[in-house]
């Protein structure tokens, strides 16, 4: 197990009450996404977590493979799945890069808190960009702890970096603007049909890319 499994396994059995106090933002995009879905869609939930959005969405979509590379956030969104009756979910320890996922092979894929996180964001949003049908739907909501934020979330902020320095937190996190996830997608790949920032000590930033057809020899 490498050290960022180890960390978000740690994180599994309070994850749902740390992330109370964004519940506004929870919701909210949730409430968002369920606009862009359709019955015949399937769905990849990329850092699925413990299952909220995935079982929230499940009953719109025809099926989803929700994905995390922590075996006790899928343990705990199995129960939660488990007790809420839902059939529809794949819930699975895997990275987006396993092989098994086959190119064209979603109608979205969800990325949920999930950018600020990984060592490589522009190589998610490529693998993302491969596994999409054409015309398919990418939908990230992303922390932008690069923008605006309260004094609060600035001093949680140095308090993260000084955790990071000293290695109890092993994963980076990214102090993101919403320009630079518009710049991740802002090649000929995708066309970017809905953004919206989201304040509440600090930024989120929510948006829908659809994959576009790139013109021959790209
Ligand atoms: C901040 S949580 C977000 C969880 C959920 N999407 C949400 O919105 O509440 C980030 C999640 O991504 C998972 N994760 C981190 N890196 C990953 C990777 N490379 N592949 C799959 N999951 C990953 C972590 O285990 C964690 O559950």
């Amino acid at each position: 197990m490498n050290k960022s499994e180890k960390f978000w396994d740690q994180s599994a059995g309070n994850y749902d009450n740390t992330e109370e106090k964004f519940e506004f933002i929870h919701r909210w995009s949730r409430e968002n996404t369920k606009k862009y879905l359709k019955e015949t869609d399937v769905v990849l939930d990329y850092g699925c977590g413990t299952g909220t959005t995935a079982c929230e969405i499940s009953s719109l979509v025809k099926s989803i493979r929700a994905i995390d590379i922590s075996t006790a956030m899928i343990d705990i969104a199995k129960g939660k799945a488990a007790a809420g009756g839902v059939v529809n979910i794949d819930f699975e320890q895997a990275d987006i890069f396993d092989e098994q996922f086959a190119e064209a092979s979603f109608d979205v894929v969800l990325a949920f808190n999930m950018l600020h996180t990984v060592p490589d964001a522009e190589k998610v949003v490529y693998r993302t960009f491969e596994l999409l049908k054409p015309g398919g739907t990418f939908i990230s909501v992303t922390p932008c702890l690069g923008g605006k934020k309260s004094v609060f979330v600035t001093l949680q902020i140095w308090l993260v970096r000084l955790l990071l320095k000293v290695g109890v937190i092993p994963v980076p996190i990214r102090q993101l603007k919403s320009a630079d996830l518009d710049a991740l997608v802002s090649d000929d790949r995708f066309d970017v049909i809905d953004t919206e920032e989201i304040f509440k000590g600090a930024s989120s930033y929510f948006m829908v890319a659809k994959k576009g057809v790139l013109p021959s020899g790209s």
